[in-house]
């Protein structure tokens, strides 16, 4: 089903070629001036030039081609040869029948051909906490999952935690010292302890106390460096300790990611390639990619010429490669962070041969994943272009550096959620909202608002842009925020259940008023939304579609009484259009990773 935006730019584009006119040059937009037109095209200027022609002339011809069109109410030329074009309000109730019958996709289209994708995002930690760029990572993946699974692609999450890398060398020394694990210590095959030796408060306590240690002494850095290899080469009672690690921790982030809606297909880790590095590790030496430098195994990933200035340490400026070759193997023999994501690759390719695998992590990690990348189609693990960084900005506290909790330390998803759950009581409360409800559903509904506050704030900036934490705005119910939107549903939700209450049922759409015009049009343009975000990798476009048709919702509601308008023919077309408009507009909320209660 295709929205009438695109089917009349395809008319437009069709009149200019028959006048000569390249398609690129023939664009359709929403207008500039709505009290005056619905769409224009502004194609006669540029194209008028090319031709050596007059614009208006030949805005004229092309209009007159478009002359006659059942679904253009008016055309115009307007200025130096701008086409205004006006919808027709047939045309326009067809389209929003079409979207009102679509309850499961409110009349979004799905892709040609489906890809397979893979969305690696989340990327927790085994005990380090987690900071913002995770929290971002988590609610930004988790709607781009969504939005391409909606468009039809064939998607993976995963999470690719991170347990292999030094944080395990350090834990596993801290517990070691501190003789909260010495069973797992000697060495041997074991057995070992089938019970964790740790609890969460335990890693909790000893990442940070170990992480600190490791930055002043050297010693106790190199005994974890040591160890990290020694996990890594498979010592047994490393292996077994490891294991409740990554149990432990795991456990308390599903906890947590569930509680913000957040749920990844795979749980695989750093760790999961491992099983692949011996041929990896062969296949890249055999290729003649892997080679020596200082002791260590890189891989060179700058071509040749691509170098910039880097000063060493006795001062002297070089031009070294850029970027610089992929760290392999250390001089310590640990696989680092970028074998694993290596490894992944290869991985994946062998699990599930993704056509794309889109990366939300941290704008802070684009050079890692340059290297990544360029190993990667060197090595031909993925086809070229098919690995893509989305980065994204920081979320900010009042001072402009990344968010920190009021105790100074770095973030707790637990608290955050805690703390925001706590501002939504208090608005619910004030707004006296949920007066009625039992105590439980008053605070699933709290926790609702809580989430959609945050996901909302984060989800409506640009995702390479970076904003500041202000509780206070994501929560209030006016403006453009998450506990708004769940107002507007909600609102649609509680006028449906009187329509029924009283006999009444969504019937055939007619578009009259000016309201109810730009209620069509807003539900038209839907489809575009979906598929501009997901071109762009963008969630903002459709959560200022979600704004949008709130926002269009509103005024309708305001200029168009439902349930007493004048007519039962009225009634049922306007009862079919507030329908229309909850379903796209719950539809967009949970491409955000939003659930909107059934009332507050
Ligand atoms: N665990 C990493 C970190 O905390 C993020 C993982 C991102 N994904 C990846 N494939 N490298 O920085």
């Amino acid at each position: 089903m295709t929205d009438l935006k695109t089917e009349l730019g395809e008319a437009v584009v069709a009149a200019f070629a028959a006048e000569g006119v390249d398609a690129a040059l023939a664009r359709v937009t929403p207008s500039d001036r709505p009290d005056l037109a619905d769409f224009q095209s502004n194609g006669a200027l540029a194209a008028a030039k090319a031709l050596k022609a007059n614009p208006r002339e030949l805005a004229a011809r092309v209009a007159a081609r478009l002359e006659g069109d059942p679904r253009l109410a008016s055309i115009e030329i307007a200025g130096p040869g701008f086409i205004n074009l006006k919808v027709a309000d047939a045309a326009l109730a067809k389209r929003a029948e079409n979207v009102a019958a679509d309850a499961e996709r409110a009349g979004a289209a799905v892709v040609d051909e489906a890809r397979k994708v893979v969305i690696d995002y989340g990327g927790p930690n085994v005990a380090k906490p987690m900071h913002v760029g995770h929290l971002r990572s988590a609610i930004i993946g988790e709607s781009l999952k969504r939005l391409f699974r909606f468009r039809g692609d064939e998607v993976t999450g995963d999470a690719h935690f991170g347990d292999w890398g030094f944080q395990m060398g350090l834990l596993i020394v801290a517990c070691g010292d501190e003789g909260l694990a010495d069973a797992f210590m000697v060495e041997g095959d074991g057995p070992f302890p089938a019970e964790s030796p740790v609890t969460l408060a335990d890693l909790d306590r000893l990442y940070p106390l170990a992480a600190g240690k490791a930055k002043e002494d050297p010693a106790f850095r190199d005994r974890a460096r040591k160890a990290t290899a020694e996990l890594q080469g498979g010592r047994p009672g490393y292996r077994a300790l490891w294991q409740h690690f990554v149990a432990v921790s795991r456990e308390a982030l599903k906890r947590e990611y569930g509680d913000l809606s957040v749920d990844f297909d795979l749980w695989n880790g750093e760790s999961d390639a491992d099983p692949l590095m011996p041929e990896m590790l062969e296949h890249l030496k055999a290729t003649g990619l892997l080679v020596e430098d200082d002791g260590a195994q890189v891989v060179h990933v700058a071509r040749p010429g691509e170098t910039r200035k880097k000063k060493l340490p006795d001062g002297s400026v070089i031009e070294a490669p850029s970027p610089p070759p992929l760290l392999v193997i250390s001089s310590e023999g640990s696989a680092m962070y970028g074998t694993t994501d290596l490894a992944t690759i290869l991985d994946r390719k062998k699990a599930i041969g993704p056509d794309l695998a889109l990366y939300v992590v941290d704008e802070r990690q684009a050079e890692h994943f340059e290297q990544v990348f360029r190993a990667a189609y060197l090595a031909g693990y993925a086809a070229d272009k098919s690995l893509e960084h989305l980065g994204f900005g920081t979320m900010n506290g009042q001072d402009g550096k990344p968010f920190k909790t009021r105790a100074g330390g770095v973030l707790k998803l637990r608290d955050l959620i805690d703390q925001a759950t706590d501002k939504a009581r208090e608005r619910l409360k004030e707004a006296k909202l949920g007066d009625d409800l039992s105590p439980d559903e008053f605070e699933a509904i709290a926790h609702k608002v809580a989430i959609a506050a945050l996901k909302f704030a984060d989800l409506s900036n640009a995702r390479t842009t970076s904003y500041v934490f202000d509780l206070d705005r994501f929560m209030s119910f006016e403006g453009k925020t998450g506990p708004y939107l769940l107002y507007q549903a909600v609102r649609i939700r509680s006028l449906l259940r009187k329509a029924t209450d009283q006999g009444l049922a969504p019937g055939a759409i007619v578009i009259g008023e000016p309201a109810e015009h730009d209620l069509a049009l807003t539900l038209d343009a839907f489809s575009q939304a979906t598929v501009e975000a997901y071109e762009k990798r963008m969630p903002h476009v459709v959560a200022e579609h979600a704004y949008r048709l709130a926002q269009s919702f509103s005024k309708f509601y305001a200029a168009c009484p439902v349930l007493i308008a004048p007519d039962e023919a009225t009634k049922a077309s306007r009862l079919a259009l507030s329908k229309a408009a909850l379903d796209q507009l719950v539809i967009a909320l949970r491409l955000l990773g939003i659930d909107t209660p059934e009332r507050m």
